[in-house]
């Protein structure tokens, strides 16, 4: 397996590109599903995670076709068509390897009235349970049952509009909800749905197929079922989790880049942490540039749902607040177990006690390199960026977590002045 070889110090400098947002990439290849006309996506990112989506709707029956994929530039067209549904099931191979796949069972549902998705399984982050997507289908009508670790969804006469409230915020189960309720009879409500911005981003792709969606970006979702949707061509949005890496990578080596392609609109609480530990951040026409002149100051933040603080920045902020002057605390509300990333930085020479649901940092004066893994992709991150400005080499491992997330990741920092490599073998 491959790993990445950092040596820390350097101070980060010039321009990197932001690509298209995963978490939106992997919600719109599966809308694909709902019409039997192409679905064009622009600006889909280079992703471990999206050729596994790839490869799951082609064992479906869709079609895809890749265009721009010229290996110097970021990004991809890629046309999906489902003309014919072949299969209807998510087998277990892909679903453990990706957990976005859960999310074919709203639009196979609503277009076959019939959907057999491998439960996901927990993972290294938490439990992660599928109770929520389920319950608002079986609202819709379908029937739902479980059977040698496989969820069987059934609406022989077809779905039929309901209203839905969430007990809890998820953004997974508004996905599903929504992609079923945009083809099934009559009137849906969904209410506390989630608000983050790929929510927005896959009910705008919806709408240009056709569907009628209303509340877009707020809790309370209004979908009047239509009979059929048309193809579209959609550009995907920003990674607002990837521009935040890249910041925190910025700040943490007291550097100076513009992050081309930024949407700043979608990363205020992100914007607002960054900007509380010290960090610059200046508006551009191009893009967000990100600064520091001065030393970082400790912040507390906790995470929430959008628009509160991303759990998906909670590792990479803590990485950066570990050489902060002051102390932090980082409290983590929507996964039970998402430190997987304090023992490796402790290796490194973080000072991190964890209580709960709460991370107590310290700052140190410097960090210093050592082989470090970690069991997920933010975790994964969160150690690149220290090792950014850690003393001596860092070696980062099970890079394939990073693969899955990070668009050509080394490539990105060595364009903006960074010693890193990926080296092949486990060192
Ligand atoms: C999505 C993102 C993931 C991100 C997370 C939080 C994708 C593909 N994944 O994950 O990268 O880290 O949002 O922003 O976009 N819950 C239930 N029952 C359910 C579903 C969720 O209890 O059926 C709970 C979860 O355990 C968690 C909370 O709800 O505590 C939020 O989870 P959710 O928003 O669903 O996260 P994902 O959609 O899995």
């Amino acid at each position: 397996m491959d790993q990445i070889r950092i040596r820390g110090g350097l101070r980060l400098q010039g321009r990197l590109q932001i690509s298209g947002a995963k978490n939106a990439a992997l919600a719109l290849m599966p809308a694909a599903l709902l019409t039997d006309e192409p679905l064009t996506l622009r600006n889909l990112p280079r992703l471990a995670d999206v050729d596994t989506c790839g490869h799951l709707l082609n064992q479906l029956g869709v079609s895809t076709h890749i265009e721009g994929a010229r290996p110097d530039s970021f990004g991809r067209v890629l046309t999906l068509r489902a003309g014919r549904i072949t299969s209807t099931t998510a087998p277990y191979d892909i679903v453990r390897r990706m957990r976005a796949s859960i999310l074919v069972l709203g639009p196979l549902l609503a277009r076959e009235g019939l959907a057999t998705v491998s439960r996901p399984g927990g993972c290294a982050i938490g439990n992660r349970p599928i109770d929520l997507h389920l319950k608002g289908l079986e609202a819709l009508g379908a029937t739902i049952e479980l059977d040698r670790g496989y969820v069987r969804a059934t609406a022989s006469r077809g779905l039929s509009g309901a209203r839905i409230t969430f007990p809890t915020v998820s953004v997974g189960a508004t996905e599903n909800v929504l992609m079923a309720a945009v083809l099934a009879k009559g009137m849906t409500v969904i209410e506390n749905a989630a608000r983050e911005p790929e929510i927005v981003d896959l009910a705008r792709c919806l709408v240009a197929m056709g569907a009628r969606i209303d509340g877009i970006g707020t809790e309370r979702l209004e979908v009047e079922g239509v009979s059929r949707l048309h193809g579209a061509t959609y550009r995907v949005m920003p990674d607002r989790i990837e521009t935040g890496s890249y910041a925190c990578a910025a700040a943490i080596t007291g550097g100076d880049v513009l992050l081309v392609g930024a949407e700043r609109e979608t990363m205020g609480a992100t914007l607002q942490a960054l900007a509380e530990a010290g960090v610059e951040l200046l508006p551009e026409p191009e893009g967000l540039r990100v600064r520091r002149r001065n030393g970082l100051a400790g912040i507390s933040v906790q995470t929430a749902p959008y628009p509160g603080f991303p759990t998906d920045m909670q590792a990479q902020v803590m990485a950066l607040v570990t050489v902060a002057e002051g102390a932090s605390i980082l409290t983590e509300t929507i996964f039970e177990n998402r430190y997987m990333h304090v023992p490796e930085l402790a290796r490194m020479g973080a000072d991190i006690t964890v209580r709960g649901r709460s991370a107590f940092i310290r700052g140190v004066g410097r960090l210093t390199g050592a082989p470090v893994m970690a069991t997920d992709l933010r975790a994964s991150m969160s150690l690149v960026i220290a090792g950014l400005a850690a003393e001596g080499e860092t070696l980062v491992r099970r890079v394939y977590h990073l693969d899955r997330g990070y668009e050509r990741l080394e490539e990105k920092l060595a364009g903006v002045g960074a010693d890193i490599e990926r080296i092949a073998g486990d060192g």
